[in-house]
């Protein structure tokens, strides 16, 4: 691989925004409550601007918004166009977009369209209609097997836990069709073979834009169609060759086969394209699209699609540097093959945060969540290589994605009470898995207000372990030696070298260490145990202060050199 260069992200003086950005992830209900509820909303959003555009991301993505149930967070949507009163109005989303664009930062919103939720008008009339009839052929019904239809349809799994159908009870008691439901039963998923069902998306998009929003994140864009004729999943279909015989079900990626990656979902996002690009303005969408296979995974990217899909595989790559430099270059190659960006990401609301995944014990991918039986992160260990790592994806040529908090080096709530816990996947593994909840824990801002300054009257919705005094942004924003003070300097660096643009050419110095050059950069990563003797260059920043000792780089830290 030493001295190999990888193809530019992109002509530097046309660029458009999107193929550079560092986008900032926002879990409304986490992120600041403004009305003192203990639940996170838009106004506290808009009042916290200032602090984003002060530590130098480019973009926001708010995760969903929408009128919902909360059976899934936000991700099983009553109604398209409405926003949870929990998060505000309208209105609140307006005044949030409009003092974005006064700072220059851009604005993504969740889209999901693979299901509704089950109080969803349509699904309501669904129930309320007949088998074969129109409304119910919005979503996916289906005779049970058996003379009796007690059989389910088919075999497929829904991704929380259990089977992935249920069957419906009248209200006399007699039993009727089975829907299917690739998540939670609350979530039907909808009919993507119904032009009714892509119509109706087409205009939900249209409406977005209209309110000036800059795109959209796509919630599981890889599962819109299904193989035709729903047929028993054979357990291999789908499964690359790098994950044969391993447990795929229990993986970071365990969406194969007949229900996931179907070529038919692609010609729906040549259509959302068009819509977009009629839009002045540069609108960008990216897919959260669970393919682990990079050449699979850039058919979603090719110039009339999408223009990112997350970069999963790299994110469940564990802390090993030949491992790295694989998946990066695999990254880059399938990226520019298609013409698009790279993307980065190291943690999101699906996830265990990274400043916890990488201070597990043994090495492995990522968990389903860390409940206080489980074997605890060594918390420092994890922050040391958290920051490494962060300063390793804002080097790279492409786009990037952050998850609130993780500027602040924010662990896993790892000790959170059962009693407390909401993720469905918890309730779905009978408390196998411990869940989601543990990332989505609200931020701590101020150290001496209650509720760390996320909420005025000290409430909120799940408890933050008192380590999180420890986090606060204020006391970070005093310590030049702190996360966040690093997350800023390398974002103010990335901008002004211009790195998500650049290209990169391996350096090789030696099996633990993730070497190259970006942009007369000189960036190492090492990932060995003992320290590691630099090639020359003034230091331009390091992950850790004495992370640099004349000439050696620390074990687990990671340095910028002038080159
Ligand atoms: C992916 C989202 O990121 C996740 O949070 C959600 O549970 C599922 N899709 C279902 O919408």
């Amino acid at each position: 691989m030493t001295g190999e260069s990888l193809p530019p992200a992109a002509q530097i003086a046309d660029a458009p925004w999107w193929r550079s950005a560092v986008i900032y992830q926002i879990w409304p209900q986490s992120f600041a409550d403004a009305d003192g509820d203990g639940t996170g909303d838009l106004p506290g959003i808009t009042a916290r601007l200032g602090y984003l555009a002060g530590l130098g991301v480019g973009a926001i993505w708010l995760s969903s918004f929408y009128r919902s149930p909360r059976a899934d967070a936000g991700y099983n949507v009553a109604d398209y166009r409405q926003i949870d009163p929990a998060f505000g109005t309208l209105e609140d989303l307006d005044d949030l977009l409009t003092g974005a664009r006064r700072l220059g930062l851009r604005v993504m919103i969740d889209l999901v369209p693979n299901h509704t939720s089950d109080q969803h008008t349509w699904f309501r009339q669904a129930l309320a209609s007949q088998p074969g009839s129109a409304e119910r052929a919005r979503y996916l019904f289906l005779d049970g097997k058996g003379d009796d239809g007690s059989v389910i349809p088919n075999n497929w799994i829904s991704d929380f836990g259990g089977p992935a159908w249920t069957r419906l009870t009248n209200a006399d008691g007699t039993t009727d069709q089975w829907y299917l439901h690739s998540f939670a039963p609350q979530q039907p998923d909808l009919n993507w073979q119904n032009p009714e069902v892509r119509e109706e998306f087409s205009s939900i998009l249209r409406f977005w834009l209209d309110r000036g929003v800059d795109g959209f994140r796509v919630d599981v864009a890889h599962g819109l169609v299904k193989e035709e004729g729903l047929p028993d999943w054979d357990g291999v279909s789908g499964v690359p060759d790098s994950l044969r015989g391993t447990d795929v079900a229990h993986g970071v990626f365990k969406n194969f086969g007949q229900m996931w990656d179907q070529d038919g979902v692609h010609e729906i996002y040549r259509n959302w394209r068009k819509v977009l690009d009629s839009y002045p303005g540069d609108r960008a969408m990216v897919a959260e699209a669970w393919v682990p296979d990079h050449d699979r995974l850039a058919r979603y990217i090719r110039s009339d699609e999408f223009h990112h899909a997350f970069n999963f595989d790299f994110l469940a790559t564990y802390w090993n540097a030949e491992s790295l430099r694989d998946v990066i270059t695999r990254s880059l190659r399938a990226a520019a093959a298609v013409g698009a960006p790279a993307t980065w990401v190291l943690s999101n609301h699906d996830v265990v945060r990274h400043a916890s995944r990488l201070g597990l014990p043994s090495p492995g991918g990522s968990p389903p969540g860390i409940s206080a039986a489980d074997p605890q992160p060594d918390e420092d260990l994890g922050l040391r290589r958290a920051r490494a790592a962060t300063m390793l994806i804002l080097a790279l040529p492409g786009s990037a994605y952050l998850w609130q908090g993780e500027e602040l080096g924010l662990p896993e709530h790892t000790t959170l009470d059962n009693t407390l816990r909401q993720d469905p996947i918890f309730f779905r593994t009978n408390g196998a898995e411990a869940g989601r909840d543990g990332c989505r824990i609200p931020l701590p801002w101020q150290s001496a207000t209650p509720a760390f300054g996320f909420s005025e009257t000290g409430r909120t919705w799940l408890p933050q372990p008192p380590s999180y005094r420890q986090y606060t942004a204020d006391v970070q924003l005093r310590d030049p030696s702190s996360t966040l003070q690093m997350y800023r300097a390398a974002l103010g660096l990335r901008r002004q070298r211009q790195l998500g643009l650049g290209s990169l050419t391996w350096l090789d110095l030696g099996q633990d260490v993730v070497a190259f050059v970006n942009s007369y950069i000189t960036v190492v990563v090492n990932l060995g145990s003992s320290t590691l003797t630099l090639p020359g260059g003034q230091v331009l920043m390091a992950s850790l202060p004495g992370a640099v000792t004349g000439s050696r780089l620390a074990p687990d830290t990671a340095v910028w050199l002038a080159s």
